[in-house]
């Protein structure tokens, strides 16, 4: 029995500690662990809970977006308001600005490194060497989109900062619908970007992951992971008080042993068994939880939580949207859906449908109408809870707030910690998390070059800035590895 530790994973947002048990050259058990603590939860105790979506966002860089819209949906439903159209249908398009901006660095610039032979250059190298397939002239084609892709990230923030005032840590998101109004000259410059935007993602994004999944066609069937899918659909269509039950662009809904279901966010609790925090949370719903930090916990191995549904590890991000949705590309692929390669193809997919979609949207904005819902902090304890889907999947927030109007308790539940939290029970009856799930049974041809294991972290998006986020002394390891 040997160890690889991959430490850190890189071209992923944030920081993931890798360790494996091979047997034989193939992969038999695994161990994700986020090595950051967040944190941010703590700081909003004894806060006005508006300070939220502020303080919150400050979580992610990447994903900053997501946070303030869950933030701001939590503060909704915690106030009994909803914004007015114009409100919706912006937040709509800072949210979207931002998934496109963030699938297309996922794929060019973290990804797609793994399948494209970069010059030995930086940013190209250090990495390790992967059997690269791709007939040449394509590969130099996705070399010189990865410069172009920089260019059109770009314009997608641009595109976000027009309604959003800046990114990273958005300004115009607020409770009750946005600050900035629209007009047509606005709509007029967004939807000039858009129009580049979709361009570049029918022209190049789409082909180059089918250039990719053509030749690597084998990895349709590795890094299956859990098979549980989940979303809480995202992207609201219409209004109604509850913005759980309105209908969204994304649907909610889970894939559970396959048999698909509804949402039922009691059945939404985080454990700790394995995670640096103290015990007295574990299976607790987010609502209520307020956690300690607990270093010296014996067998823990991750600052991330567990999240759990109904007891079952989840997978969230576009492949659980689209096979929710049930998307015929996506759903034509059948069990090879459930994949490395499947993970990027519904990316893909998910990324052209929204571009079309955003077109829609911004044709819908009516200059002169209200942007905003006025509100009154509630002079009795309520609890808001926020669920939305940022790029890389479900994203909640819980907050309770007193009879005073001061912050009670805060949780972020968020993508990462879904797909790459610890295990839950022990012996038989653990349940390892779904990146987890994904790396065991893996064949690692080398590994002094353990490519397949990042193929596998990669594919899941993973965003450790938002899972994990306050330093701590590094634990001891094995043997170590840094990569590109
Ligand atoms: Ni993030």
């Amino acid at each position: 029995m040997a160890r690889i530790v991959v430490d850190p994973v890189t071209r992923i947002e944030g920081h993931l500690k890798l360790e494996v048990e091979v047997d034989g050259g193939v992969v038999v058990d695994a161990w994700t662990s986020g090595t950051l603590w967040r944190g941010l939860e703590l700081i909003m105790q004894g806060r006005d809970p508006r300070d939220s979506e502020q303080i919150m966002q400050r979580i992610c860089g990447v994903c900053p977006t997501a946070h303030a819209t869950a933030g701001i949906l939590a503060l909704d439903d915690a106030f009994g308001i909803e914004p007015p159209p114009n409100g919706r249908i912006i937040r709509n398009l800072i949210l979207s600005s931002n998934l496109i901006q963030s699938n297309i660095l996922h794929f060019f610039h973290l990804a797609a490194l793994d399948y494209v032979k970069g010059p030995d250059i930086a940013p190209f190298k250090p990495r390790y060497e992967a059997d690269y397939r791709l007939p040449d002239d394509v590969n130099a084609e996705a070399v010189n989109t990865y410069l172009e892709a920089l260019t059109i990230r770009r314009k997608a923030q641009e595109m976000l900062a027009i309604w959003g005032g800046k990114m990273p840590h958005v300004q115009a998101i607020v409770p009750g619908g946005v600050s900035e109004v629209p007009d047509t000259s606005k709509i007029y410059r967004f939807i000039n970007l858009l129009k580049e935007m979709q361009a570049f993602i029918d022209n190049k994004y789409i082909p180059t992951v089918k250039a990719v999944a053509g030749a690597y066609a084998d990895w349709f069937a590795i890094g299956v992971g859990c098979r549980n899918m989940l979303s809480y659909g995202g992207y609201p269509q219409e209004e109604g008080m509850n913005h759980l039950n309105k209908e969204k662009y994304f649907k909610s809904g889970t894939y559970i042993r396959g048999r698909f279901g509804e949402v039922d966010a009691n059945m939404i609790t985080e454990e700790v068994t394995y995670s640096w925090y103290k015990d007295d949370t574990n299976g607790t719903t987010p609502d209520v939880a307020v956690i300690s930090p607990d270093v010296d916990k014996k067998g823990a191995y991750s600052w991330m939580k567990s999240p759990r549904y109904n007891g079952e590890a989840m997978e969230v991000g576009p492949l659980a949207r689209q096979w929710i949705m049930k998307d015929p590309d996506v759903a034509a692929l059948g069990d090879k859906a459930f994949s490395v390669m499947g993970r990027h193809f519904a990316r893909a997919i998910e990324t052209a449908k929204m571009a079309k979609e955003m077109e829609k949207w911004v044709l819908q904005l009516e200059p002169g109408k209200p942007v905003c819902t006025p509100h009154k902090l509630p002079d009795k304890e309520v609890v808001g809870m926020g669920l939305c889907e940022g790029s890389r999947g479900a994203l909640g927030h819980w907050h309770r707030i007193s009879s005073d109007g001061r912050t009670m308790v805060y949780n972020a539940v968020v993508p990462t910690t879904w797909n790459a939290g610890p295990r839950t029970g022990s012996g038989a009856s653990a349940v390892r998390g779904p990146m987890e799930q994904a790396i065991i049974g893996t064949r690692v041809a080398d590994p002094n070059n353990p490519v397949e294991l990042v193929r596998i972290v990669r594919s899941f998006d993973p965003c450790l800035g938002c899972a994990i986020h306050v330093m701590t002394p590094d634990k001891k390891t094995i043997s170590q590895f840094a990569i590109n």
